[in-house]
């Protein structure tokens, strides 16, 4: 394990009473095979009339191929679902990417790329030395934007599929804009009332191309879904960065101090993801003006590692970011077996703010919960501005590592919190927070959440009232869906007819 600068006293491992059955956990990581499409007819409660729209959702479907299991759940194939809500009832159906690299192994029958997370082709060493081919995998996250429904994944080109049927239409380049090979983040953020477009919303994504020295290019997409600003920017250093914070002015990065070593890659030893090194130096935060021509700044924090930013906003001439940080990473050793993952052992993740002031280059951090958590998300319409409530999936115990089984809200005014809890047999996904139609209030509408229930063996969409945090509906699906990664609401219904 390495360890990054962050605060040991607060994130180093702790014992808890433990909330949830290892065995239970290990089951949601089975294939998912099956390509469904349904009226879910199983509801405890009741899909709010006035909910309306499509939660697209991606994550890795296939844990195996040909018999042989891949080596972390990170290189899985991109299975999408859909849940279409008209009406008060709800459809289903999910659909693999049809990357080439899926096509072409399902055919064979077996593992013929090697995965950026330690997967290998059969055969040892020899058979993967010099192997440098990357294979799209299209499982991180899923955006309808531009009437596009697009699967991401950051290392190369969106997958582009039919927001009705999840018919795989092909890559994207965007009009042209990207290029064979291009990378495309797999977290766009929406600015709901751009400054640069009359106050249109825009959507804004990131490129990096990592190196001794990297290249940020900051997209920025009109509402049509064409690209209307892109700017790249050399950032000292390797830089592997999976998440960036939007406000009305700056893109925001947290570069944590990581080296590459290719040598164990090239010989096919390990796959790439494999060989990042920690070093002991502060994190970086990389602030990029959207106007694309002012200076980048970067002002030094210890900050450890970050996936995921909850919010950034700019007030009083500092600028505010909200981050899930990590003390350290787990290895993904060529021996381990993620199935067999000690919680109790690692660090958690956890919420902090960082208060920065660009004039004196320095930043203010504090700690806000020392609850794991993950996967944060805000209403829509304060991203990048300030705001009030945040949602996150969160660990049962208030403090020690182990899996999300809870959503947590937070009142940034009051510093109330609210917990639900589907511990101990459930283990919760991302929450997508659904405005309520014409809404006022910022926590009037729901928060959608997948879960894994260990005692039925499948999955259920839970739909709770985000003002109190409890369920209104339960909708059991007939089978489980892996543990996935992120989602997207559209307000649009892409449903069949009645
Ligand atoms: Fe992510």
């Amino acid at each position: 394990m390495q360890r990054f600068q962050l605060n040991q006293e607060t994130s180093s491992a702790q014992t808890v009473p433990v909330s949830y059955n290892l065995n239970d956990w290990q089951k949601g990581y089975r294939s998912l095979r099956d390509e469904c499409a349904y009226w879910i007819d199983e509801i405890e409660g009741e899909v709010p009339i006035d909910l309306n729209g499509t939660l697209f959702r991606n994550g890795p479907g296939l844990l195996d191929i040909g018999g042989r299991r891949i080596h972390h759940p990170f290189d899985g194939d991109g299975m999408v679902c859909a849940f279409s809500f008209r009406n008060g009832r709800a459809h289903f159906r999910n659909r693999y990417v049809q990357t080439q690299g899926y096509l072409e192994e399902q055919q064979a029958e077996k593992i013929l790329y090697r995965g950026v997370f330690g997967t290998q082709k059969p055969g040892g060493w020899l058979a993967n030395f010099l192997d440098l081919r990357l294979k799209n995998i299209a499982n991180t996250n899923i955006i309808y934007w531009g009437d596009k429904l697009l699967a991401l994944w950051e290392a190369a080109e969106p997958h582009r599929l039919d927001p009705q049927t999840l018919e795989t239409i092909g890559i994207d380049y965007l009009d042209g804009v990207l290029q064979p090979g291009s990378a495309f983040a797999a977290h766009p953020r929406i600015d709901p009332a751009c400054q640069f477009d009359q106050g249109e919303p825009c959507l804004v994504n990131f490129a990096i191309k990592p190196g001794l020295s990297s290249r940020i290019t900051i997209y920025e997409l009109n509402a049509a879904g064409k690209v209307v600003r892109q700017h790249a920017h050399a950032v000292p250093g390797f830089a592997f960065m999976h998440d960036f914070a939007i406000t009305p002015n700056y893109c925001i990065f947290f570069q944590a101090p990581m080296s590459f070593n290719p040598m164990p890659y090239l010989l096919g030893l390990k796959g790439a993801g494999q060989c990042l090194q920690v070093r002991k130096q502060p994190t970086q935060i990389v602030i990029i003006p959207r106007n694309g021509t002012d200076p980048v700044q970067f002002i030094p924090v210890d900050a450890g590692f970050v996936f995921h930013h909850a919010n950034a906003f700019e007030q009083d001439g500092h600028l505010y970011i909200d981050s899930i940080c990590y003390a350290t990473l787990p290895d993904i050793e060529p021996d381990e077996d993620y199935l067999q993952v000690k919680f109790e052992t690692l660090d958690p993740g956890q919420l902090w703010r960082f208060q920065v002031n660009p004039q004196t280059q320095t930043v203010d951090r504090q700690l806000i919960d020392p609850r794991c958590c993950e996967f944060p998300v805000v209403h829509p319409s304060q991203v990048g501005r300030p705001y009030r409530y945040l949602y996150v999936g969160a660990a049962h115990a208030p403090v020690g590592n182990a899996p999300l089984q809870a959503l947590l809200k937070l009142d940034w005014q009051t510093g109330e919190q609210k917990l639900w809890s589907a511990a101990p047999r459930g283990f919760v996904g991302e929450p997508q927070f659904v405005a309520r139609h014409n809404s006022t209030a910022e926590d009037e509408g729901w928060l959608l959440t997948l879960v894994f229930n260990a005692e039925t063996e499948r999955s259920e969409l839970v739909i709770l009232d985000a003002r109190h945090l409890q369920p209104v509906a339960i909708l059991r699906l007939k089978h489980h869906v892996p543990y996935g990664l992120h989602g997207f609401f559209t307000p649009q219904t892409f449903a069949p007819a009645d």
